[in-house]
């Protein structure tokens, strides 16, 4: 990642690139005059009111206001980080850019040898599929109707029924064995050696939005188990964190504002080569958090695709909470019994399946219709059930209005009256603070918690400490999302006994706040470990009791509101925790004492 860019560099970079051919790489331009037209890509519009200067560099919108230079595109068209934009540009341009002192060289060289390791592990195995030997892999993938501008588009391969094929490959061209197992091809034997991870299978490269190969999943020729096996971790592939196919999709999504989601490579194989070209596929887990990130450069519209056995769970219907809290909209298609999008669209076409997924329930009517048809609503018990398996979705809107208008439909739905659901929504909802309470997350620079900060830069300085961290802290104790996302990625490290090291975290965390594990910290040298521990002590006594200070806040607003409504029975069940709350964090004081 570029760190600090020297001023003169960044001219140098304009200088160099062409605003009309960077833009025009995205939209159709029409020349008018000494300047180029469209119709701006920030805003709707009929009439062309965008324009890009030649001479001045610039594109501006006289319908929107939205102006800048070609980094500003980048940024607002690809929704870039300025880093990112100026990467981009600088590689366009043939400029180098100036390495950031902050990253260890070593590291970020290691990085890059991964990157070139699995590139070349592709290509090796794309090869393959060519060969003799692999005919029954090739005969495998056309069998199951993924022709072979497919293949080469997604660099599907094969992996030899053998033990050293690749090893001996990418030896000769001068990799060690260590860096082939720090990439995740190679295993190591326990009597010494190594041996090819993935033997006798077909291979699928993991891209990242930029196409460059982050890992692989590879699949076996029949029914024997297990059936894929995929690339552990490593420094540049975390599981949970790529969406497979977005970086062939990301304009098809952007172009139809949604995407579809889908489980497996098969099912975003067919499907996209069939002419769907708003897909990706989760990889077989419930969608995480990154992932509705990611996905939320592009759209704020999901429409998730579920075979049958999986889309009733009740397990797959609370993962779908996620995007409300997300704000995005989601859509389900539960295909019918026996189905997967891939046989689906092999069996009934691609049109069918594209109506299925445009005509796709809200979540809101399809998690209802899901439960009602697992609860009869006509007895009261289950009416009340069904209400408040409902109410926890509708907790999650964020929006007053949509929450508002959610309950009064789900009132009507189940013929019963909406001031009752209210008042079990409002109940749901403060038993829902103690449960799991929501954290107040603040994320602009300015409000970092030094105390937070501290802990932070502790747990990099001296990763023994992480253990001692991780006994007493929720992640959701934290203010700042940002340093409880690095906390948490530092736990999921430590526990697979790798360093946590900054260099290490960067590369697995957004631009957004990478720069936070950068930033120098202002520990003073040469402590102790036994002070450090103290210090850490002192975080996290002082972090802990800042969460219940806040609960205290909120509970004491809540209390309020009940008073003033006039509202004796929660009110005085709202007395009631909030002595039990005062009590418990006496308690501790008096143990710590
Ligand atoms: N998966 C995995 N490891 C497994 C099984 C599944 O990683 N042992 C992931 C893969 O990404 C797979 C997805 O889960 O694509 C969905 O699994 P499944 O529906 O079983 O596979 P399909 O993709 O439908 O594969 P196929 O149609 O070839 O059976
Ligand atoms: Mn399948």
């Amino acid at each position: 990642m570029a760190g600090f860019i020297p001023e003169n560099i960044l001219d140098d970079i304009l200088a160099r690139v062409d605003i009309v051919e960077v833009i025009s790489g995205y939209i159709p331009l029409k020349r008018a005059g000494r300047n180029f037209k469209a119709c701006c890509p920030f805003h709707q519009e009929r009439t062309a009111s965008f324009i890009v200067s030649p001479g001045r560099q610039i594109y501006h919108c006289f319908g929107c206001g939205e102006s800048g230079n070609a980094f500003k595109f980048l940024m607002r068209y690809e929704r870039m980080d300025f880093p990112e934009a100026v990467e981009t540009l600088a590689r366009k341009a043939g400029v180098t850019l100036p390495q950031n002192e902050s990253i260890n060289n070593k590291a970020q060289g290691l990085i890059t040898q991964l990157y070139k390791i699995n590139e070349l592990a592709a290509e090796f195995y794309c090869a393959n599929l060519n060969s003799q030997e692999a005919s029954k892999a090739k005969d495998y993938l056309l069998k199951r109707g993924v022709s072979p501008e497919t293949i080469k588009t997604l660099k599907i391969g094969f992996a030899y029924d053998k033990w050293d094929t690749l090893i001996n490959h990418l030896r000769g061209k001068g990799f060690n064995l260590g860096i082939l197992e720090k990439a995740g091809l190679i295993v190591s034997r326990e009597a010494g050696g190594y041996y090819d991870r993935f033997r006798n299978r077909i291979t699928f490269p993991i891209f990242d939005i930029k196409g460059r190969v982050l890992g692989f999943g590879a699949r076996v020729l029949d029914d024997s188990l297990p059936k894929y096996i995929n690339s552990p971790e490593t420094l540049i592939y975390t599981k949970g964190r790529n969406l497979y196919g977005l970086n062939l999709a990301k304009e098809g999504i952007r172009g139809n504002d949604f995407a579809a989601v889908v489980e497996g490579y098969m099912d975003f194989i067919i499907p996209y080569q069939e002419g769907v070209k708003n897909i990706v596929a989760s990889q077989g887990t419930a969608l995480t958090i990154e992932q509705i990130r990611l996905l939320k450069r592009y759209t704020n519209n999901v429409v998730m695709i579920y075979d049958a056995d999986s889309a009733g769970e009740l397990a797959t219907l609370r993962s779908l909470d996620i995007f409300v809290e997300e704000e995005v909209t989601v859509r389900v298609v539960s295909l019918s019994k026996g189905f997967d999008p891939d046989l689906f669209v092999r069996k009934n076409g691609i049109g069918v399946f594209s109506k299925e997924v445009n005509a796709a329930a809200g979540l809101f009517d399809y998690k209802l219709a899901v439960l009602r048809s697992r609860y009869d609503t006509k007895e009261i018990t289950n009416k009340a059930k069904v209400s408040s398996l409902m109410l926890e979705t509708i907790n999650k809107f964020k929006n007053a209005i949509l929450k508002t208008e959610y309950l009064k439909k789900l009132a009507s739905e189940l013929g019963i009256k909406e001031e009752a659901l209210l008042e079990e929504a409002k109940k749901k909802k403060a038993n829902k603070f103690y449960d799991t309470p929501q954290p107040n997350f603040k994320n602009s620079p300015l409000s970092v918690s030094p105390t937070e900060k501290l802990l932070m830069s502790l747990m990099l300085e001296e990763n023994s400490l992480i253990g001692r961290v991780r006994e007493t802290i929720d992640l959701r104790d934290f203010k700042d999302e940002r340093i409880s996302r690095i906390v948490s990625l530092m736990f999921s490290l430590a526990a697979e006994g790798k360093e946590a090291k900054p260099q290490i975290l960067m590369n697995h965390l957004g631009d957004d706040i990478s720069h936070l594990v950068c930033e120098p910290d202002s520990l003073p040298e040469g402590l102790s470990l036994k002070h450090k521990e103290r210090m850490v002590d002192d975080c996290l006594k002082r972090i802990k009791g800042g969460g219940e200070k806040l609960k205290r806040e909120e509970l004491h607003k809540e209390i309020k509101i009940a008073q003033d409504s006039g509202d004796e029975e929660r009110l005085n069940r709202l007395i009631k925790e909030f002595h039990c709350l005062i009590k418990t964090s006496y308690n501790k004081k008096k143990n710590d004492i």
